[in-house]
């Protein structure tokens, strides 16, 4: 089973293939589609944040096992040298967008899944790390 893989974000192809790689390994993994859903929908968000705010950027599927209690489950790593986002708090917030856009799609990435972090440095890039575990 192949357990890890990155897709570049640079168009909407890239889009739709990590939307693919996402469903592909999430039910590798053992996830139901209604998780499987959930996570190809995460994935779909932050790909197209991607295509939107920065030239290119890579999404990067892996499986992995929680230390405590090997529990299996999938991390899902967002990675671009964009311009940034300027206040981490404000793009958390439910309808905030820059774009006029819904401002639904982090705020949504983070319900989804069940750990959201997020890294950025404006002028440098973001980078965004969820994980879903098995239940
Ligand atoms: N990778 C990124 N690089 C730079 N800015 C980003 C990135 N991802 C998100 N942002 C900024 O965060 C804002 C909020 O993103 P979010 O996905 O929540 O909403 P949106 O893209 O504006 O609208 P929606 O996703 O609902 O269509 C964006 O408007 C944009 O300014
Ligand atoms: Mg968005």
């Amino acid at each position: 089973m192949n357990n890890q893989s990155c897709i570049e974000i640079g168009n909407e192809w890239g889009i739709v293939s990590a939307r693919q790689a996402g469903r592909e390994l999430s039910k590798n993994i053992g996830f139901g589609s209604v998780d499987q859903a959930r996570i190809t929908t995460a994935i779909s968000e932050l790909a197209r944040n991607i295509y939107l705010y920065t030239e290119i950027g890579q999404i990067e599927l892996t499986s992995v096992v929680k230390d405590n209690d090997g529990r299996e489950g999938i991390k899902v790593v967002a990675r671009d040298k964009g311009p940034g986002i300027e206040n981490l708090r404000d793009v958390m917030v439910d309808g905030f967008t820059t774009s006029g856009g819904l401002g639904a799609g982090l705020p949504g990435v983070k319900r989804l899944m069940d750990e959201f972090d997020i890294e950025s440095m404006p002028g440098e890039g973001t980078t965004i790390t969820t994980v879903k575990w098995l239940r």
